[in-house]
């Protein structure tokens, strides 16, 4: 099973999101006992108290995290942590079951390094998820919930629907985050505006001081400035924290023979992109910043490290490089860290900006 784990599943000849599946249910199997988990950690984890960082009252023991899809309905957490990632994000989960886009929906860009999914949001909804939180447990590292909406609901029924997702699940989680980036479903109003950001915002900070931390998760295609629109509006209702990116709509010169499907592309052509919107956060806001996009070597997560991001996360890198990816990234990181005479990952923090 170890080693089905590391094969190569995206130069199978097999749909993607079926190797994408297998291989989760891989990981769910492995993660499920205590000495399946200790065989992950024995040949995967590499922890160095250099790559823990405090964010959110919480101690993640690695900065490399697992984005939001890759395990929408908590089935891989345990087996996820035992590989060293140092918190797993799940979801989105949205209130009640639904389906997300037809199949085909997910397609690799190889020549590119690149995905290109119209998923949408699916999920088995949050008393499903709760339930397998009650039955197995959260791993020792941090776990984020990434929320969202039904697909029909609109402004006002949204926020209804985060908070059924967060009422259900916060208990189980270090920290929120408000899907309002999803570039393949069919919106009829603009989730990332101020006036419903506001709402998002104050309906899900206003309950009390011991809420979990709130972050909103943005689009890479986002222009400056209305990335410094959503900082002011979360900075006046509290919110903790900001995710730099979702998958993007737009597309650079891509050599693959599926470039042209419609829906969000990850992985390498979408790197240097979200890391200047990390760059660009960074420079306004003091809020911490989850970088995700096009990570997959300690190199790119360094890259973002330094433009200011706290934490940073991966989903298409680890499709190509396999769940060797987070011990290769923080073996890495140890290094560059020390030759760039770092003593810790949270000095790094930030290093690029003027
Ligand atoms: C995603 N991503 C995503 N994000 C999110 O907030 N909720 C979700 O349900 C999903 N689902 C999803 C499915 C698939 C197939 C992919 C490839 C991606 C986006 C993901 O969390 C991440 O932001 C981007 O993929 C960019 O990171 P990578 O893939 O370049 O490391």
């Amino acid at each position: 099973m170890l080693r089905e784990l590391d094969g190569n599943p995206l130069s199978s000849a097999l749909p993607g999101e079926t190797v994408h599946s297998i291989r989760r249910r891989g990981l769910q199997a492995l993660g499920s006992t205590r000495p399946t988990r200790a065989a992950l950690r024995y040949r995967y984890q590499h922890r160095d108290p250099a790559l823990a960082v405090d964010r959110f009252d919480a101690t993640f023991p690695s900065p490399v995290g697992i984005a939001a899809g890759f395990d929408k309905n908590a089935v891989a957490i345990h087996g996820l942590a035992a590989l060293g990632f140092g918190s797993v994000e799940i979801g989105t989960v949205t209130p009640d079951p639904q389906n997300g886009n037809p199949r085909p929906r997910f397609y690799r860009l190889p020549a590119d390094r690149g995905v290109i999914n119209r998923v949408g949001i699916s999920s088995q909804g949050a008393d499903r998820v709760r339930e397998r939180l009650d039955a197995h447990g959260t791993p020792d590292v941090p776990i984020g919930l990434n929320v969202g909406k039904m697909n029909p609901s609109g402004e006002a029924e949204a926020l209804v629907d985060y908070r059924r997702v967060v009422d259900r699940l916060s208990p189980y989680a270090d920290y929120v985050v408000v899907n309002v980036s999803c570039p393949n479903t069919a919106e009829e109003f603009d989730q990332q505006s101020p006036e419903h950001l506001r709402g998002i915002f104050e309906t899900l900070e206003a309950e009390d001081d011991e809420t979990t931390p709130v972050l909103v998760k943005v689009d890479p295609d986002t222009t400056e400035d209305a990335l410094r629109e959503v900082v002011d509006v979360g900075e006046e209702c509290g919110l903790d924290g900001i995710i730099a990116t979702n998958t993007a709509s737009e597309r650079p010169d891509l050599a693959s023979p599926r470039r042209y499907e419609w829906g969000g592309l990850s992985g390498k052509p979408i790197e240097d992109r979200s890391t200047d919107v990390v760059r660009t956060l960074a420079e306004y806001t003091d809020l911490p910043i989850i970088g995700v996009g096009g990570v997959d070597s300690a190199i790119s997560a360094y890259a973002k490290i330094r433009a200011g991001a706290s934490l940073v996360q991966l989903y298409t890198g680890f499709l190509y490089e396999g769940p060797v990816i987070s011990r290769q990234i923080n073996r890495g990181l140890v290094t560059l860290l020390e030759r760039d005479g770092f003593e810790t990952v949270e000095d790094a923090i930030g290093a690029d900006l003027e």
